[in-house]
């Protein structure tokens, strides 16, 4: 198994395990084209047999990112393929230098052994809620929001300064 970040031609597979999970409400359904949109966003896990996997990291506000759409095809849960997607989008976080990820999530448990903590929806921008006023669960949500800090924010900065100054 090997993960790698998305090619345009990725999409359709990506929509279908998506969608796939959407039927049952535990992801939030994505169209084709914000996927086209949003391809450099996506991780993919691929086997021999193609896709398996897929992840998004979606950069929100000047600190703030959004993992999303995180879905492993049922034959292949539970082999730590969520894991490796999630710290791929993590490890890209930090090079880019985002000191902060959040996931909408019922699935707290697994989020919880990756390093995220629960939070206040309220704690997070008002920006976010924008994609929300056209799900249809707006404005009922029950997910749980969880954030995980990347990097310290004065360390990033630190950095930052020391190697640009
Ligand atoms: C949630 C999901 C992504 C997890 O992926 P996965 O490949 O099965 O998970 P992994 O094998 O990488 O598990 C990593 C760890 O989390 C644990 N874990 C996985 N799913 C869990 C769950 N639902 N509850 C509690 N722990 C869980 C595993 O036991 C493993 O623990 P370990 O490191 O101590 O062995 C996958 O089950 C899935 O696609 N579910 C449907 C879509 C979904 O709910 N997506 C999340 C939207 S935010």
């Amino acid at each position: 198994m090997i993960i790698t970040k998305a090619k345009l031609q990725d999409a359709p597979k990506i929509h279908e395990l998506i969608n796939e999970y959407a039927k049952t409400g535990i992801l939030l359904p994505r169209s084709l084209s914000s996927i086209y949109e949003n391809i450099r966003d996506f991780f993919v896990a691929r086997k021999e047999d193609g896709l398996i996997g897929v992840a998004a990291l979606h950069i929100v506000w000047e600190d703030l990112a959004e993992i999303k759409s995180l879905a492993v095809k049922s034959p292949y849960t539970g082999q730590g393929i969520g894991k490796a997607l999630i710290k791929a989008c993590t490890e890209e976080a930090e090079q880019i230098g985002i000191p902060k990820v959040f996931v909408l999530t019922y699935k707290v448990e697994f989020f919880k052994k990756l390093g995220f903590e629960i939070v206040e929806k309220e704690m997070l921008p008002h920006k976010i809620w924008g994609e929300c006023i056209n799900c249809s669960k707006f404005p009922s949500c029950d997910e749980i929001a969880m954030t995980k800090h990347i990097i310290p924010c004065n360390t990033f900065y630190d950095l930052y300064d020391t190697k640009f100054a």
